[in-house]
């Protein structure tokens, strides 16, 4: 019988040990994680802040060991209970830390609680390799099953697996008492529970204080019902169009070099939220009359720029995650308005009056990671499309346009701080213009059709 149990017991820790292998490899294998790279700045913070929290763990429970090792039968319950424990605080620091840094970030820190672990005089050999077992299954289950009711799932799913590792553990030397089973049950139930709960509530902490950012608060963003959405396109339904639009060149831009398409998305989605203030004044809202007829240069630049500023003090009040606000001032960067100073200094009436062309430039900084500076050519090939009605373009005119407006963008300097490779901004112009093209195509117009003041011009030659 007892062979049996043993056979048993060893059997279900070698199958986990082998699931395990297999995910900590293919861990190693994946390309990195978005949010690896977006928080890395944290990095050396988070980790040791996790390793802080589990030391605190760890220290309450000795002292609750402490307490009730008076009476050996007293002492065994109270083990099993604290390992349970200190195996569940493991599995959730470590899923915490698989959702803002990755994986691997992840299984760093499984090896060094696990090495605490061995330090302490009262472990035994099992709470050493327990961690390195169910740790990279569990964080890979948070990855695959992201969102509100995906973290029920996988808190189901690693409380399970935490049951199931100390069950063999208990088959593979004795028989299973009625406590041991009890304990595990109460054990799986309390990591079902407590995994969304935490991870619902430590996750938008450690985000807002630190400034990080997650998949699921992405997610929540991506909702075109935001309160700040909705009343963006209200006040300013050519900018929201225009923002819309952005977002799915974007997009398709981030898709095509392997970045982050919803980082990519959101981004666009809120770039201009700082025309909100004054929506008249820009281009994609005016119906008729243009304001800055009525301005000088200068007046005109000064207002245009001011949309960077309002956009980030909108996006502090609405709590937009930090590297949203970012995107904001780097999707113009330093770029130069050469309308305004081509105008400027048309107008001027001596050498003294000569505008610089620094009293043109947006204040910056210029993209500074991969996803602002596809925000900056998205935008700038949107708002040129749109300028040239390229929807009435042939493609070698499209394809010039977005050249001409890349080089300008390359010449000025503004991807000199992002790690773009030449390799990648040439998959990105013939994204573009495939993008541009699907999106701004030409509309055509059914015979018999009558014309409003919103449709498009253009009309096919047989048309009537
Ligand atoms: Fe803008
Ligand atoms: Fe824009």
């Amino acid at each position: 019988m007892d062979s049996i149990h043993v056979f048993l017991g060893t059997s279900l820790l070698v199958f986990l040990a082998i699931v395990s292998i297999m995910v900590t490899y293919r861990t190693f294998m994946d390309p990195p994680n978005e949010f690896e790279r977006i928080n890395q700045t944290h990095f050396l913070q988070i980790l040791l802040g996790s390793i802080l929290l589990f030391l605190i763990i760890l220290s309450t429970l000795s002292i609750l060991i402490g307490q009730g090792s008076t009476a050996s039968i007293l002492s065994e319950h109270h083990f099993l209970i604290t390992q349970n424990i200190e195996l569940i605080a493991i599995i959730l620091i470590g899923n915490i830390i698989t959702l803002l840094l990755g994986k691997k970030s992840a299984t760093l820190f499984f090896l060094i609680s696990s090495m605490i672990i061995a330090l302490l005089p009262t472990s035994r050999y099992e709470m050493i390799v327990l961690p390195l077992i169910a740790g990279p299954i569990s964080s890979s289950l948070a990855l695959i099953l992201p969102g509100r009711i995906g973290s029920l799932k996988s808190g189901l799913l690693s409380g399970l697996i935490t049951g199931l590792l100390f069950l063999g553990m208990e088959l593979s030397v004795k028989d299973p008492t009625v406590f041991t089973l009890q304990t595990e049950a109460i054990a799986v139930i309390a990591t079902t529970l407590l995994f969304p709960m935490l991870e619902n509530v430590a996750m938008p902490l450690l985000e807002k204080s630190l400034g990080l950012l997650s998949e699921a608060s992405l997610t929540e963003l991506l909702d075109l019902n935001h309160p700040l959405l909705r009343e963006f396109s209200k006040k300013a339904p050519g900018s929201f169009f225009h923002s819309l639009a952005v977002a799915q060149i974007a997009e398709a831009a981030a898709l095509s070099i392997g970045e982050n398409t919803k980082l990519a998305r959101v981004s666009a989605y809120f770039h201009d939220i700082g025309k909100m203030d004054k929506p008249q004044y820009f281009i994609e809202n005016q119906s008729t009359f243009n304001r800055h007829e009525l301005l000088t240069p200068r007046m005109s630049s000064l207002i245009l720029i001011d949309h960077v500023r309002k956009g980030i003090e909108i996006g502090k009040k609405y709590d937009l995650p930090e590297i949203i606000i970012s995107a904001i001032p780097e999707h113009h960067g330093t770029r130069v308005m050469q309308y305004f100073l081509r105008k400027s200094r048309d107008g001027a009436n001596s050498p003294a009056d000569f505008p610089s062309e620094s009293d043109f430039r947006y204040p910056g900084p210029k993209p500074q990671n991969k996803i602002t500076a596809i925000l900056m050519m998205a935008d700038a090939i949107e708002a040129t499309g749109r300028a040239v009605k390229i929807q009435d373009a042939s493609p070698a005119r499209a394809i010039s346009v977005i050249d001409e407006t890349l080089m300008e963008i390359q010449k000025d300097g503004q991807l000199d701080e992002c790690p773009l490779t030449i390799s990648e901004i040439a998959t990105l112009k013939e994204v573009f213009v495939r993008t541009l093209l699907q999106t701004q195509h030409k509309r055509i117009a059914y015979p018999g059709a009558k014309t409003t003041g919103i449709a498009p011009s253009w009309k096919p030659k047989d048309a009537s």
